[in-house]
């Protein structure tokens, strides 16, 4: 979607930066995507007038964080992008709370807060993406989850139209699902953490990232776990006791290493990668009678 020069000439006034004809395979951990305008939210105090602009010019748009955990339709994209500047964003710890942006990466925010001698969220270490991302889908890896940490997230509220600040014991923060609306825009976090030294926490962190390489495929392209673990069950155990390890449509492939990652062996498009989750989710439900929902997030046209 093509954002016209009045609009361009508007955003530039609230502080926006327009990208024109981004591909959003370069953006995304699955390297799969069309293309279309990106909006570089630069201010967030404009934030509020931009979305009312948006939806007054009835421009469809989705707010993309960090790009790993999305599944986006190819070709032309019948919606906008937005995005927070991901460059210098503001972290900073006093006493045991650490404030840090939304934009800010998920494993720096883990090892400033370490540096800081704030732990309990070792297990997030190799969690690829953004903290926004994070907060939005309560990220968790190995017993941790961001969520119990959170004491205040300042955002963009779809609901009202304005920047709010909402206390920790507002949200929901359930397994892998949060109370936030879709359209809502992290800003920033207040974190509470306990006191831990360095070593201790890089001891913890160490252990995290060995079980990680043992068993998921870091250096291919995928965004993690495709589908949501059924509860008491593990997707990933029961889609590699069919034997679908290596099954693939197209480039589309299900891991050899961890099954419930899907991975990108080259030139794979969003067609291919839904028709294999629709496959491999087919496959489950005939044999163990479970629906496997979706973790990872789809973005159709
Ligand atoms: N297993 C297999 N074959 C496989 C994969 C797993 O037999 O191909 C078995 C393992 O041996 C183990 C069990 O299934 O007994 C669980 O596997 P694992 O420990 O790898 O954890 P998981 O439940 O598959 C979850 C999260 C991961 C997170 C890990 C580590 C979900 C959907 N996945 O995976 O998160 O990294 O635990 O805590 O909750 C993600 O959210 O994208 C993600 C990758």
């Amino acid at each position: 979607m093509r954002i016209s020069d009045t609009v361009a000439a508007r955003l530039k006034e609230l502080g926006a930066e327009l990208r024109q004809g981004v591909s959003l395979a370069e953006q995304t951990s699955l390297g799969i995507g069309g293309t279309t305008d990106e909006i570089l939210l630069r201010r967030s105090d404009t934030i509020p007038e931009i979305m009312r602009l948006l939806t007054s010019e009835k421009i469809p748009h989705r707010f993309l964080g960090g790009g790993t955990n999305v599944l986006v339709d190819d070709g032309e994209l019948s919606f906008v992008v937005l995005h927070l500047p991901t460059s210098a964003p503001g972290m900073r710890v006093e006493g045991n709370s650490a404030y840090v942006d939304a934009s800010a990466d998920l494993g720096g925010m883990v090892t400033f807060c370490a540096k800081h001698d704030l732990g309990g969220m070792e297990g997030l270490i190799g969690v690829p993406g953004s903290v926004g991302g994070a907060l939005r889908m309560n990220a968790g890896a190995y017993g941790t989850q961001i969520g119990p940490h959170v004491r205040e997230v300042e955002l963009y509220r779809a609901a009202s139209g304005g920047i709010e600040t909402l206390r920790g014991s507002e949200i929901r923060f359930d397994y892998r699902h949060t109370s936030f609306a879709p359209d809502d825009v992290m800003l920033r976090v207040k974190l509470e953490l306990p006191s831990k030294p360095f070593k201790e926490i890089l001891a913890g962190i160490k252990v995290c990232n060995e079980k990680r390489r043992g068993s998921q495929p870091l250096n291919q392209k995928s965004a993690g776990c495709i589908f949501k673990n059924p509860s008491g069950g593990s997707a990933g155990r029961m889609i590699d006791e069919l034997g679908l390890k290596g099954h693939r449509v197209g480039d589309a492939m299900v891991s050899d290493r961890h099954a419930n990652f899907f991975v990108n062996k080259g030139n794979a498009n969003c067609a291919d990668m839904l028709k294999l989750i629709d496959d491999v989710r087919e496959r489950v439900r005939t044999a163990y009678g479970i629906e496997l929902e979706n973790e990872v997030i789809v973005w159709r046209n």
